[in-house]
């Protein structure tokens, strides 16, 4: 069976072909990031935009790696939400068009669910598990058993990728923040600065809001004006490439500081999230976890899981570093499970910005 998954629920423009539930033919993505960039973040029009520019483009390329014909295809899974409305209705309007066409079922897929899924396209999926989200519009931990989700906390304000996305732009490193912080933390230090653990009523739920405000806190603190920051911003991306989104190491000497901080709110916000998961794990007695979104590209993330599941005897799966940005492999991997289970989407399928996580797609 061949399955063409379609993802635009944001910046990222991509179709895939998968065949079964376990082999990516091909899997196209055409990102608009440069393009958001000197704004500091996505602009939903200019995401819009280039998903309508692109899509038709990345379709064909899809096909052609794959080496197939559109008449091959037999079943189109799209994303439904959550995301952008413009970016969504893109995606959605063109999977519409194609099934009519080809006369084929069509299938709307949840893309917080899908990220989850991307663990397991080589892999079988566990019967029971925890998911942990951690994209830039999301955190979430979820209980996985033979396919139902439910939803055990989510964040109550900003998703740990948003949290790094601000806390870079307080520093002037440019969008988007997490790798930016990710490199910079490397030669920091985790412990230098203490971040009070914020405290919610359910267990489950996250808020990454507050660090943020105490990382603002922390460079006012230090005497450096808002003034001071942007010259430092600006001097650290003075030498970066146009391609680049990364800083240099020789660039960040002049900033010392920076390091620490960056180090310190890494380790924070990662520490909150293991024990969460770990709780989380407990609570529902199962031994297995699966990460997904953006930020679990994040080598610092990925090895205090490690290291707490190897104390507590838990089985880890992250997604390759290459389906943790958004791609529609995952989409299309999410779509043949729900085609198995008796799932098909109407032509009144729509776009939903807000679909949350566990709930009708
Ligand atoms: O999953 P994703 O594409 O977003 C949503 O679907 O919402 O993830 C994008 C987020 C951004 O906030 C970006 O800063 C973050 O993932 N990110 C990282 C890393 N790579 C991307 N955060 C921390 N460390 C990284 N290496
Ligand atoms: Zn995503």
């Amino acid at each position: 069976m061949l399955t063409l998954g379609v993802e635009t629920s944001c910046d990222e423009t991509s179709c895939a072909i998968l065949e079964d539930d376990s082999r990516i033919l091909s899997n196209i993505v055409s990102s608009s990031l440069f393009r958001h960039q000197e704004f500091g973040g996505v602009v939903p029009e200019i995401a819009s935009r280039h998903c309508l520019e692109q899509i038709d483009a990345v379709y064909h390329e899809a096909l052609k790696e794959a080496r197939i014909q559109p008449s091959d295809i037999d079943l189109i899974a799209a994303t439904q939400g959550p995301g952008l409305i413009g970016s969504l209705f893109v995606g959605v309007s063109f999977a519409k068009a194609l099934s009519y066409a080809l006369g084929i079922p069509l299938i709307g897929v949840n893309h917080l669910e899908a990220h989850l899924l991307a663990n397991f396209i080589d892999q079988p999926e566990p019967e029971k598990y925890i998911g942990l989200l951690v994209s830039g519009g999301h955190t979430s931990l979820t209980y996985h058993e033979h396919g139902k989700i439910c939803l055990l906390g989510s964040t109550v304000d900003d998703a740990i990728g948003e949290a790094f996305d601000k806390v870079a732009k307080i520093l002037g490193l440019g969008y988007p923040g997490g790798p930016a912080i990710e490199e910079l933390a490397i030669k920091g230090d985790p412990r230098a600065i203490p971040f009070t653990k914020p405290k919610q009523t359910n267990p489950f739920d996250f808020s990454f809001s507050g660090i943020k405000t105490a990382v603002l806190y922390f460079v006012e603190k230090k005497n450096f004006e808002r003034r001071d920051i942007k010259q430092i911003g600006k001097s650290i991306r003075k030498g970066r490439s146009k391609e680049s989104v990364y800083i240099k190491p020789s660039q960040q000497e002049e900033a010392p500081w920076l390091r620490d901080l960056a180090a310190s709110f890494q380790h924070a916000v990662t520490q909150w999230v293991v024990q969460k998961t770990v709780a989380a794990a407990k609570d529902k007695k199962v031994k297995t976890i699966a990460v997904g979104g953006g930020v679990s590209a994040n080598t610092y993330l990925r090895a205090q899981l490690q290291e707490v599941a190897r104390e507590e005897g838990l089985k880890i799966y992250f997604p390759p570093l290459s389906l943790t940005v958004d791609n529609a492999a995952m989409i299309a991997r999410r779509g043949v499970e729900l085609y198995r289970n008796g799932k098909r989407s109407e032509m009144t399928l729509s776009g939903v910005p807000n679909l949350v996580l566990g709930g009708k797609s």
